[in-house]
């Protein structure tokens, strides 16, 4: 039984309650107070209490095991989800989660509808607009998929969650996170559903979907009492890129956010670093942060910024996604907009020959400290052929924030010479363009959504890797001896060092600061394979593949958003020497563990137990008892 609240202890909270002082959206002064949960009936009042509000929890989460499932009997009653829905927003913000794909299979069987949507899977809106969807259905379990994508032979709910709050308001998500830590079942974020990792999916859970909080307002001289004066923006937690950039484009503004159209600025990305076409002289995209609004495991909705919950404001820069409480919008510095310059260029094995093609290839990462530091920031690909004995490199683009044309080619001189040096025909497209948005909007490529046959590893290479001639070489020859033995790699040329990003003391992976390359590469299997040819080729990715270029980077790490799922020692790799004050923060703010994402801080305790023994979020999220369990 939940005992009554003293009278002074609620007027206790009361106050510290957060006035309405400071810029809040109207979607985030809709809030949940403790006084509104005291008045409710006793059953509704366990469901909705803040943490501990009257004493222990009834059902405290801690104590147990696993967070219960569907079918395991203490799953909270369809009266309970009705009472759920009837406290939101909206009564239509809970929805029961049907998987997209589900017009495939079954009794409601629809091939128009299936043929329709086979032929839209790879484009990512079909999926970033969906509820329940995600950008790597590998991670849910691959439980319905359209069969000409992968055979689900079934249409399940697999790794999808059971609930889906679309959440309107602040106090949505606070009723979200109550309910769910309250009732101890799995609880999930999902903004676009860009996680690497399967990091916004999870079996049996109640996801906080955040896609429709798409606030923006901009600030034209703001000032931080930390001594900030200046532009910002502060943006709602579904704002995506392309929204972002062209909102702060038309009052003649930049923002530090990614080259990724669609990817959500202030989910996922800025929480977990967030690389930009300006990190080469800006520095990270989290180095950047004014403030965040937060809703955290607690249920209380708070600021974290220079004065304010400085812990949650120092990891939820760089600290990732998932780990500390839902952050509802996100305030930034904002820039002066510039001009911008771009070359891109293609070259072929089958054109130059393989020996010049490779001498080419060496001879733009040769150069890799030098154009980092000129401020450049460059995306390209080093790719095997269909024959796997043809290579193709492909800069697309290189990107020069503040430059005109002419400083561009100023810093390509040099790889030019290089280039006529090996009686290579060179012509790449270079083009001006008079701010940000345009040359951002023209250069980058559309994404491609939906891996279900592909792992994914990188790699930080720190600038020692391109200081002298014996570690260029070193360093070149395991990039082609990854691409040769049939990994595609795609890269980035930036250095996001910290006096470019403010001098910030913040939870950005170390590693960053000394990098200049950010490399990612893949491997995919055949859809028919089986679970044990799955598993022997993503242990020979992780184990070998990746570990040839560990071996050449030893100290430094991976960047958390886009790495290898089964990345070893990832607690180094991802956050260096701040992962110690990264879990102290996490066991202090989230104890409970009510936040909980594969490889994210704190998450070790716990892991989910695959019903196909595949590494993925289908199955019951349990403690782990020794750690020989992974
Ligand atoms: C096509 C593509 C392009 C990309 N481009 C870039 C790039 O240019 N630079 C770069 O650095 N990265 C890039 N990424 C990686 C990207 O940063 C990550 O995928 C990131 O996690 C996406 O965040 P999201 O919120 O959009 O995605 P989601 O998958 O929805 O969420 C990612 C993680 O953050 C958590 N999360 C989401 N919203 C919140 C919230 N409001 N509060 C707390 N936790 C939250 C989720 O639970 C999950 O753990 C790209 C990825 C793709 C697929
Ligand atoms: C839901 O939230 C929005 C944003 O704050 C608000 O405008 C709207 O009035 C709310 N609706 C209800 C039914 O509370
Ligand atoms: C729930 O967990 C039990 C084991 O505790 C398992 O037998 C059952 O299959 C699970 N159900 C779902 C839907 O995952
Ligand atoms: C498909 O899944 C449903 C729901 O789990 C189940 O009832 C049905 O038996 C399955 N059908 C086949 C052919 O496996
Ligand atoms: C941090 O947020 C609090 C609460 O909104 C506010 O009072 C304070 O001024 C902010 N601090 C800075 C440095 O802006
Ligand atoms: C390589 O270059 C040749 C000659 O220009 C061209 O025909 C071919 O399509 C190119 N291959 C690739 C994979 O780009
Ligand atoms: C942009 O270039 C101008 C002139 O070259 C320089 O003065 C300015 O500092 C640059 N801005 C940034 C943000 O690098
Ligand atoms: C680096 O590689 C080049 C080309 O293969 C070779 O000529 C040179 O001797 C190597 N340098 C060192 C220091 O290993």
């Amino acid at each position: 039984m939940a005992p009554s609240v003293p009278a002074i202890f609620l007027f206790a909270t009361l106050l510290a309650i957060p006035s309405q002082s400071r810029t809040l959206f109207p979607f985030e002064q809709q809030q949940l107070t403790r006084e509104y949960v005291a008045s409710l009936p006793e059953a509704d009042r366990q469901l909705f209490a803040f943490d501990e509000q009257f004493g222990a929890q009834v059902e405290s989460a801690a104590d147990k095991p696993c967070r219960y499932n569907t079918t395991d009997g203490k799953w909270p009653s369809e009266k309970a989800w009705n009472g759920l829905a009837k406290q939101l927003n909206s009564t239509e913000s809970l929805i029961k989660a049907t998987p997209q794909a589900s017009p495939c299979y079954g009794s409601d069987k629809n091939d128009a509808k299936c043929q329709d949507l086979a032929k839209n899977w790879f484009s990512p809106m079909l999926h970033i607009d969906d509820p329940t969807e995600v950008l790597s259905p590998l991670y849910q379990g691959l439980t319905c998929q359209p069969p000409t994508i992968f055979d689900s032979k079934n249409c399940t709910i697999g790794g999808y969650p059971t609930y889906v709050l679309k959440t309107r308001s602040v106090l949505d998500i606070q009723l979200g996170i109550n309910f769910a830590r309250n009732n101890n079942i799995r609880l999930i974020i999902k903004n676009t559903g860009h996680d690497f990792a399967g990091k916004s999916v999870g079996a049996s859970s109640l996801s906080i979907w955040t896609h429709v909080l798409k606030d923006i307002q901009i600030i034209d001289n703001y000032v931080d009492d930390s001594g900030y004066k200046g532009p910002a923006v502060k943006a709602g937690a579904g704002v995506q890129a392309f929204e972002l950039y062209k909102a702060v484009n038309d009052k003649g503004l930049v923002v530090v956010a990614g080259e990724g159209q669609t990817v959500g600025v202030m989910g996922g990305y800025i929480q977990g670093g967030g690389h930009s076409p300006l990190s080469s002289i800006y520095g990270m995209a989290a180095d950047h942060v004014l403030g965040f609004e937060v809703v955290t495991a607690t249920g209380e909705f708070v600021t974290a910024n220079s004065t304010s919950n400085t812990d949650l404001f120092w990891a939820l820069r760089g600290g990732g996604g998932a780990t500390y409480g839902v952050v509802t919008s996100v305030t930034v510095k904002a820039y002066k907009d510039f001009r911008v310059s771009a070359a891109s260029w293609t070259l072929n094995s089958t054109k130059l020959g393989t020996a010049r093609f490779w001498a080419a290839t060496q001879a733009f990462l040769d150069g890799a400290n030098t154009y980092a530091d000129s401020g450049v920031y460059t995306y390209f690909t080093i790719a095997p052929g269909p024959t796997g004995k043809e290579y193709t490199f492909s800069m697309k683009p290189l990107f020069a924030p503040n430059k005109t044309v002419t400083e561009l080619n100023t810093v390509l001189t040099p790889y030019f010479k290089q280039l006529t040096g090996y009686n290579i025909p060179f012509s790449p497209k270079i083009t001006e363009y008079k701010s940000f948005y345009q040359g951002w909007q023209a250069e980058f490529g559309p994404e491609m959504g939906s891996n279900v046959q592909t792992a994914v590893g990188s790699r930080l290479f720190p600038r020692s890797n391109f200081a002298d001639e014996k570690s260029r070489n070193t360093t070149f020859n395991a990039i082609r001896a990854t691409v040769e033995s049939g990994q595609p790699v795609i890269a980035f040329n930036v250095a996001p060092t910290l006096a470019r990003g403010g001098n910030p003391d913040n939870a950005v992976n170390p590693a960053w600061r000394n990098a200049v390359i950010h490399a990612i590469m893949s491997r995919s299997w055949d859809t028919k394979s089986s679970v044990a040819e799955i598993l022997a080729v993503r242990k020979t990715f992780t184990t070998s593949a990746m570990q040839k270029w560990r071996d050449i980077t030893t100290g430094s790490g991976s960047y958390l958003n886009e790495a290898d799922r089964m990345e070893p020692n990832w607690q180094q790799s991802f956050f260096g020497d701040k992962y110690t004050r990264l879990l102290e923060i996490k066991k202090d703010r989230d104890p409970k563990n009510v936040f909980w994402a594969v490889n994210s801080v704190g998450s070790e305790g716990w892991a989910v137990q695959s019903v196909d023994g595949l590494p993925n979020e289908n199955g019951k999220l349990c403690k782990v008892t020794t750690t020989a369990d992974v």
